[in-house]
């Protein structure tokens, strides 16, 4: 079971690789090395989860677990594609002195690292931009005759602004860093997880099902799957920062305790925080049962996502 979904994973991989590859900027001009260090963050890997989650939500709600067409890709590879780099931005400045000051990611060379700190400030802030340019195309590329409407087209370009921003992954990270070195309580971590990693989950998972025409109440049932899922994949990347290599994560192993971050591995140590990893997990795929969709790929995902080693 294992090995199968793994090689399910290994092969969206390659195709969300492909999908980015048509999508970024061409390195050229006099800000040439800012699109290179853009390009770069991007390309060095990466589980992708978040565009998989979308691509994958999408189908959940359209029942379809075969071949999407080409009209919707063409409305659905724009938004995967705004959402990776939204994400990698977001590790861009992660990575900063001024933030958690690591020094490889994706087993390379952090972006400031190999470009500078200034060039990986301008890449981050280029990504995030390039995002809404590159997600706009869905419109260009919309057709009447196609299953994805305009209005589901303009609620998932709305989730694309808010749930990155000052109230969502923003809001989450500039609590996180506000609190290095203190003592915090498991309802404040829990509320800085929510909205540092689980605001992009929740995002990717929305408009996957926000483009499929889901409506309100389902929505909301996708929001509380992804926020759930969101916890359960920080509270595993606290617990993997503290019992795995940095050969194996591609990321430097320690980096909490280095910026002397209260995490769940503090708080509960780590059998009590994998058991919750478990039940997050659970919860996340009872709610989307809820939604009576199709797509068994998307729960053995969710599933999968428990055990990640990396
Ligand atoms: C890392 O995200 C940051 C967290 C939210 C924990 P990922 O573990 O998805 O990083 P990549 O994209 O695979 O490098
Ligand atoms: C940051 O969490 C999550 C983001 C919003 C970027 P971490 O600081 O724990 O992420 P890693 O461990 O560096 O990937
Ligand atoms: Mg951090
Ligand atoms: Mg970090
Ligand atoms: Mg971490």
């Amino acid at each position: 079971m294992n090995q199968t979904i793994k090689e399910e994973i290994n092969k969206r991989v390659e195709k969300i690789n492909g999908i980015l590859e048509e999508y970024l900027p061409k390195e050229q001009g006099g800000q040439k090395i800012v699109l290179e260090a853009m390009n770069y963050s991007v390309r060095v890997g990466g589980k992708r989860i978040r565009p998989m989650l979308l691509e994958e939500t999408y189908r959940y709600f359209t029942k379809n677990t075969g071949e999407l067409s080409s009209e919707e890709m063409q409305v659905l590879a724009p938004f995967m594609v705004a959402m990776e780099m939204i994400h990698t931005y977001s590790l861009v400045h992660d990575d900063l002195p001024a933030m958690d000051g690591d020094e490889y990611r994706r087993g390379k060379l952090t972006t400031w690292k190999k470009y500078g700190e200034a060039v990986a400030v301008l890449a981050g802030d280029g990504l995030l931009n390039y995002a809404y340019e590159t997600a706009a195309k869905a419109w260009k590329n919309h057709t009447d005759s196609g299953k994805i409407t305009l209005s589901s087209i303009l609620k998932a370009y709305e989730l694309l602004t808010v749930k990155p921003g000052i109230s969502g992954m923003i809001g989450g990270q500039a609590i996180d860093v506000e609190n290095c070195g203190e003592e915090l309580t498991l309802a404040m971590l829990d509320h800085i997880n929510e909205l540092k990693t689980g605001a992009l989950m929740e995002a990717s998972m929305m408009i996957g099902a926000a483009l499929a025409g889901a409506d309100e109440e389902k929505l909301d049932l996708i929001l509380k799957s992804a926020s759930c899922l969101g916890m359960a994949f920080q509270i595993q990347d606290d617990i993997l920062d503290r019992t795995s290599t940095t050969e194996e994560l591609g990321k430097p192993v320690g980096s909490d305790e280095k910026n002397h971050k209260t995490t769940y591995v503090n708080l509960l140590g780590i059998e009590k925080a994998s058991g919750q990893v478990e039940k997050l997990s659970e919860k996340a795929i009872c709610y989307i049962k809820d939604c009576q969709g199709e797509n068994p790929f998307l729960l053995s995902l969710v599933e999968y996502l428990i055990h990640r080693k990396k």
